[in-house]
């Protein structure tokens, strides 16, 4: 037992000290070098320690808090750098056509559009805190890089919801529901509602990965929150065999 802990702490230890040679290495390119400088100068961190996931649209590492008001009583920070070269420009470009926030915006390049779409997940954040909605707070943003709080513990991000088996998987999923319905009075919809877009944190889902988010007035936002309630419910039926009708829980969200 005892080496075995003892082996994958070291492979832990390796992997970090290996991610942080891709930064050293100057993984990123010039221009994102120069967007991260200024979150530096902004003070809202002092050092990029490692990547903690790699998603499906951005790399996501842990930061050292700067000195700044906006990061106070915060030790540790998230930096989303968005990809722009593998990303979905065609998915992206779904989600704000009809988002009249973006109506009259035209992107002239795939930088140009992940800008923008950076840009409003950080605007989709500082909603869902007005609405409080258990979610990340965000700090700052430049370019393709989003600067926001840390669900979780210390420095320890929190797991998925798809990677943990709940205690109370009844009161989980009322809780989900309820910042749905927060979300949705606060005139966003998620769009992207999963159980990788679920963190938890003490047994308290949040919410994350709001690049996607729409306004209710987007044509298609009733589509999307059908979609994001018909999402969560069939993972808690597949995985936990609960049973809600989805027109109930419909009506409840729309209250
Ligand atoms: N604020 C955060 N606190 C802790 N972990 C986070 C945070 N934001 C993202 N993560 C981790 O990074 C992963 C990818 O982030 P996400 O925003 O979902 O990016 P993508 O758009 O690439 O899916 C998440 O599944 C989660 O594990
Ligand atoms: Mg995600």
């Amino acid at each position: 037992m005892g080496t075995r802990m003892g082996k994958s702490k070291a492979r832990a230890r390796k992997y970090k000290l290996r991610e942080q040679a891709k930064v050293d290495t100057g993984i990123f390119d010039e221009k994102t070098m120069v967007n991260l400088g200024k979150f530096f100068n902004k003070k809202i961190i002092e050092k990029l320690n490692f990547v903690i996931a790699r998603g499906k649209e951005a790399d996501i590492y842990i930061a050292e808090a700067g000195s700044s008001e906006k990061v106070r009583g915060n030790q540790f920070v998230i930096m989303k750098f968005f990809r722009v070269e593998t990303s979905s420009f065609f998915k992206m470009e779904d989600y704000m056509i009809g988002d009249p926030r973006f109506s009259r915006i035209k992107a002239t390049s795939k930088y140009e559009v992940v800008k923008l779409w950076c840009a409003k997940e950080f605007g989709n954040l500082e909603i869902a805190g007005k609405a409080r909605v258990n979610a990340p707070r965000p700090f700052m943003f430049n370019g393709s890089i989003l600067a926001m709080s840390l669900i979780g513990d210390d420095a320890t991000p929190a797991p998925r919801l798809r990677d943990i088996e709940l205690e109370f998987p009844e009161e989980t999923l009322d809780v989900i529901l309820e910042e749905i319905r927060k979300l949705y009075r606060g005139n966003l919809v998620h769009s992207d509602i999963s159980e990788y877009n679920i963190l938890m944190s003490d047994n308290v889902p949040y919410l994350i990965d709001f690049g996607q988010a729409v306004v209710t007035a987007h044509p298609k936002a009733m589509d999307f929150l059908s979609r994001d309630i018909s999402n969560i419910l069939s993972y808690f039926e597949k995985q936990y065999g609960i049973n809600r009708e989805f027109a109930e829980v419909y009506k409840t969200v729309m209250k």
